[in-house]
């Protein structure tokens, strides 16, 4: 049986359009997407999972009552789904231990840095990059990993070294470090997961 994974994406859903790609390619043999849920209802990633013919639900934390409603309803989102495997992909919402414990191993999460560096609170999306860059660091990348109740702080699943050049700013910081390592690593560490794990 394929293992049934639900991907959360928050934003522009580049991961989510990866890991669509690889599954059509096959990259992804060992499970299928199954459900994409967003916490914001004008995430692009939900058009990217309508035209991929993926069921998604939308959970906007804004109407919901507090971390634990919020987080009620992504349970039943998925528990109705019969998730398997929680990816996420651009979520930039932080879960708390109930949320983690209850999904133990079986949440991954992208990052775009070499985790331990530039992770944890406030390191998301673009602030990840221009923190990088003020710190002058020569090399960066992007981390899979598992997700626990430390924020970036789970077992590292894959990881990928990307060489920062002249000229660069965090916009095309991020865009390389995507596309050389981000779009790479998480499907093939969803593939590793799914195989091996389930
Ligand atoms: C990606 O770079 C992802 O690694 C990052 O946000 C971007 C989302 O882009 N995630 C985090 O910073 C989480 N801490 P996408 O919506 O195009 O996939």
């Amino acid at each position: 049986m394929l293992t049934r994974i639900a991907v959360l994406v928050s934003g522009g859903g580049t991961n989510l359009q990866a890991l669509i790609d690889a599954q059509k390619s096959s990259i992804i043999k060992s499970g299928e997407i199954t459900l994409v849920v967003s916490n914001n209802p004008d995430a692009y990633a939900l058009e990217r999972a309508k035209n991929a013919g993926i069921d998604t639900v939308v959970v906007n934390k804004k109407e919901c009552n507090g971390q634990a409603d919020f987080e009620e309803k992504l349970i039943t989102a998925l528990e109705e789904n019969k998730t398997d495997l929680i990816v996420l992909a651009g979520f930039m919402c932080i879960l708390s231990e109930n949320f983690t414990k209850k999904y133990a191993d079986r949440i991954i999460n992208v990052h775009p840095s070499l985790i331990p560096s530039f992770c944890g609170k406030g390191f998301y999306g673009l602030h990840v990059h221009e923190a990088a860059l003020s710190y002058g660091v020569k090399v960066t990348g992007a981390t899979v990993h598992f997700v626990n109740e430390i924020p970036d702080g789970g077992k590292i699943i894959m990881q990928k070294a990307v060489y920062i050049q002249d000229g660069d700013t965090p916009e095309i910081l991020q865009k390389r470090v995507m596309e050389e390592a981000e779009w790479k690593i998480l499907p093939e560490a969803v593939e590793k997961i799914c195989k091996e794990n389930f």
